[in-house]
């Protein structure tokens, strides 16, 4: 009988001690946590521009370590362009406890795929550069996207060749004929920056006066090779004619410079977007007339601001102001030499 008493106490003992350090857990949690784990995936790794975020993004965890003394566990996936190994991914960060995912989709029409999986672990997620479909993002309360406005970007890019035929005609119409013959370079036909910087930055100049004609263009998918090799097949099917060549973003306009370049041709006018570090090193030296900036700091700063806020549980900053409670488009300006 005293035997059986004594095993009743101690096991009474026991579930007190389990229910305080339950108790305890939670209350560390809910005052203030000290750590949070980010998980980010991007469409690939070898993107100048996405590279370019990726940094700032570090950036930002080492100084909001440092001024919130909060750990940050930053933990960034390279999709490598399948959709697939970024599921797995995401699944993956959900089984390591990720307080919040940051995801740059491969197929942003797919993006349904990982919303169901944030939302059955209750992850909040925000999208970026790759924007999902609306009737994706309106699914959940938990969804944000950061990106920079394809619109705004083409008419920027449009109007550095508007300002620039103002000032000096001649220097766009090359051969003086009175227009001004161009080849464009677009990105993924899918992303919708491409459709809407290839019809904006063509409107911009039309609605600019700026007489234009269309020798051809052609899709390389934001790559400076794919470019490069587009704009050596132009440059032999149609000889001292190219005087001008827009491109939807930076690195595609470098690719069509080496291949100007190659061909000793030093003639036609190039225009971007993005502002890549090489991109702004081309303005520097003359090869690219002019780009466009979204200012990649306040881009990251955006992600990982909204990452934060909802990893730990807070407020979003009311610096970052939001369009329909979801989209925060980045700031963006044009960027020439002079
Ligand atoms: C665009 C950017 C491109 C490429 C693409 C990837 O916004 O201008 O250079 O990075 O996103 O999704």
């Amino acid at each position: 009988m005293k035997d059986r008493r004594g095993k009743w106490r101690i096991l009474i003992f026991f579930l007190c001690i389990g229910a305080v350090s339950v108790g305890c857990a939670r209350l560390e949690k809910e005052d203030g946590k000290k750590s949070v784990r980010i998980g980010v995936s991007l469409y690939r790794g070898d993107d100048t521009f996405i590279n370019n975020i990726r940094g700032e993004l570090e950036n930002c965890a080492k100084d909001y370590e440092q001024k919130q003394g909060v750990k940050v566990t930053l933990d960034i996936q390279d999709a490598k362009g399948n959709q697939n190994t970024q599921n797995n991914q995401v699944e993956r960060f959900i089984s390591l406890g990720c307080d919040v995912m940051c995801i740059n989709p491969v197929d942003r029409t797919a993006a349904s795929v990982i919303i169901d999986k944030a939302m059955t672990a209750g992850i909040p997620l925000v999208f970026f550069n790759r924007q999902p479909v609306e009737e994706d993002m309106n699914r959940w309360d938990q969804l944000y996207y950061v990106g920079a406005a394809a619109k705004e970007s083409a008419v920027l890019q449009g109007s550095i060749l508007v300002e620039q035929y103002k000032k000096d005609p001649g220097s766009l119409d090359i051969n003086g004929d009175g227009v001004i013959s161009y080849v464009l370079l677009e990105g993924e036909s899918s992303h919708q920056d491409s459709l809407i910087r290839t019809e904006w930055s063509i409107q911009t100049l039309k609605d600019g006066g700026v007489p234009i004609e269309k020798i051809t263009g052609g899709i390389a998918n934001w790559e400076r090779s794919q470019a490069s090799a587009l704009m050596e097949q132009w440059l032999e099917q149609y000889p001292d004619t190219i005087e001008l060549v827009i491109c939807n973003n930076d690195d595609m306009a470098l690719g069509a410079i080496d291949a100007l370049e190659r061909a000793g041709d030093g003639g036609a006018n190039l225009v971007g977007i993005d502002a890549t570090i090489p991109g702004l090193e081309a303005v520097r030296s003359g090869k690219l007339l002019g780009t466009v900036s979204a200012d990649k700091e306040r881009y990251a700063g955006a992600i990982f601001s909204l990452a934060s806020a909802k990893a730990l549980g807070e407020e979003i900053d009311p610096d970052i102001s939001l369009e329909g409670g979801k989209y925060y488009w980045c700031p963006q300006v044009a960027v020439t030499e002079n």
